[in-house]
């Protein structure tokens, strides 16, 4: 036959095979940054809002203000964190990337008053010079944990999980612990380091419970506790962290990123941040708690579209870790030869465990980290956030608010009969009375809620 008429199987597709090959010679399975691949998860494009039209007004761009303050742990705290725009850099270990794209992300989220966050490894003196509001986090690895650092973050976030490894510890391959890494986490030079998938010293809400008050008396109850959960159990996990004493609460969906994660677990493990969004507003919803602490939403968000949807979806913040690197300069076509060498391409590198990032962002090699001027990428990311922050302005004023946290669910319509029954949000066409499973919809003293019909 001629070769019009070869035909591929879907099973056993190039990429299985590819990967089948690849494990028979490793003998291991995958490990890689970036996030999952795969192509078929319902996401926020497949929402679209409803702007305003003659049954809402909309506002006026260049003269009626639109805000979008958030403030976490208002009420709770003697210092709640103050984000003069909904957006959260997310935990980005020092390790994982180094010192230049800490800097850099610092310097762009004070401009823009909002917080950056330590990630694993400690607190790196340059991140914390660099970022006004700076989150610390107390992970179970107790990588580079100190209480002298406690003492000196504005917010201190309890990791339980993440999106893209929930229920596995984390990985920082060898090539990347350098003297620096080494000496912050206390390890020896150049070795592999598997981190533990749950703290040594508490085992369930209770005693995380207990331990949130230790933390609060440690920081003498000045600045607010979170809780990260990569997105599974959300639902209930959500309740718990609610009970445990969390002033807000980070859920990390499927779609979340890594720098060294295996990818059998992204491709498999976890839920879509989508779903995760409308679980856990649910949830702080029902137990009355919704206003009071803050959701943090994480998770493949790019654009002010994605951002303005989880808020309207519930969240009031949104958490974003790929996408500032990429405004760093992550898979941008310069060095092309590099991206070669490790068997990639700008746009498809996801090889942050590596440690020979073309970009110097997710490498402590002195060479390529050279390749990033932390106060130009500064600007880049700057830039980007501003830019996010207009996009969320746009759809809040096309929609008659006035706040970007007063989007709701009524502003949305689902393109797909999928994402309509994941989020409750009606399908396109069909209005809420006429959709047979849309919950009647009230949006009482500013708080989103769902009753079943
Ligand atoms: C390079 C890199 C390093 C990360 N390191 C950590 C970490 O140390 N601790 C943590 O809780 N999450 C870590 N994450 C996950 C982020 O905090 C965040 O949950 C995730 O990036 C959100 O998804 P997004 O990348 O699609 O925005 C890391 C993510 C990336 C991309
Ligand atoms: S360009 Fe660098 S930061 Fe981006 S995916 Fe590749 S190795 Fe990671």
């Amino acid at each position: 036959m001629e070769n019009s008429t070869i035909r591929k199987s879907k099973v056993w597709s190039p990429e299985k095979i590819d990967e089948i090959q690849e494990k028979a010679e490793l003998g291991r399975y995958r490990i890689r940054g970036q996030a999952t691949k795969r192509q078929d998860l319902p996401s926020f494009d497949d929402l679209v809002f409803t702007p305003a039209g003659l049954s809402r007004v909309a506002l006026e761009g260049y003269r009626e203000k639109c805000d979008t303050r958030v403030v976490i742990g208002e009420g709770r705290v003697k210092r709640p964190l103050v984000l003069e725009t909904p957006i959260m850099v997310a935990g980005m270990s020092f390790g994982a990337i180094n010192s230049n794209a800490k800097k850099a992300l610092g310097i762009a989220a004070t401009r823009c008053g909002i917080s950056t966050c330590t990630g694993d490894g400690g607190m790196h003196p340059v991140e914390r010079e660099a970022s006004e509001k700076l989150v610390y986090q107390l992970l179970p690895s107790r990588y580079g944990l100190n209480p002298y650092d406690l003492k000196r973050a504005d917010a201190v976030e309890i990791v339980v999980s993440q999106g893209a490894k929930p229920g596995t510890g984390g990985t920082l391959l060898g090539q990347k612990v350098s003297e620096e890494v080494a000496n912050m986490r206390d390890l020896p030079l150049g070795v592999d380091q598997r981190s533990p998938c749950r703290h040594p010293d508490w085992m369930g809400p209770d005693d995380l419970g207990v331990k949130i008050d230790q933390i609060r008396i440690a920081t003498n109850y000045e600045v607010p506790i979170f809780i990260k959960i990569g997105a599974g159990r959300v639902y209930d996990d959500t309740k718990l962290a609610a009970k445990a004493g969390a002033d807000a609460i980070v859920i990390d969906g499927m779609e979340g990123g890594t720098a060294a994660s295996p990818e059998i677990q992204l491709d498999h493990t976890g839920i879509p941040t989508i779903a995760a969004v409308v679980e856990a507003a649910e949830a702080l919803h029902e137990i009355g708690m919704k206003d009071e602490i803050k959701l943090i939403i994480g998770g493949g968000i790019s654009n002010g579209a994605d951002a303005a949807k989880a808020i309207a979806l519930g969240a009031d913040v949104v958490y974003i870790g790929t996408a500032m690197l990429v405004a760093l300069n992550c898979n941008k076509s310069i060095y092309v030869e590099d991206y070669k060498a490790l068997g990639t391409e700008p746009s498809a590198c996801h090889h942050c465990h590596t440690g020979k990032c073309p970009v110097g962002i997710a490498t402590q090699d002195p060479a390529l980290m050279a390749r990033l001027d932390p106060d130009e990428a500064a600007d880049r990311v700057e830039n980007y956030m501003n830019s996010l922050t207009m996009e969320m302005q746009i759809f809040a004023r096309s929609c008659g608010k006035s706040r970007v946290v007063d989007l709701d669910p009524t502003d949305l319509r689902s393109l797909t009969w999928n994402t309509s029954m994941i989020t409750g949000v009606p399908i396109v066409g069909m209005g809420t009375t006429r959709n047979p499973y849309w919950a009647d919809y009230h949006h009482a003293t500013g708080q989103h809620e769902f009753v079943a019909k």
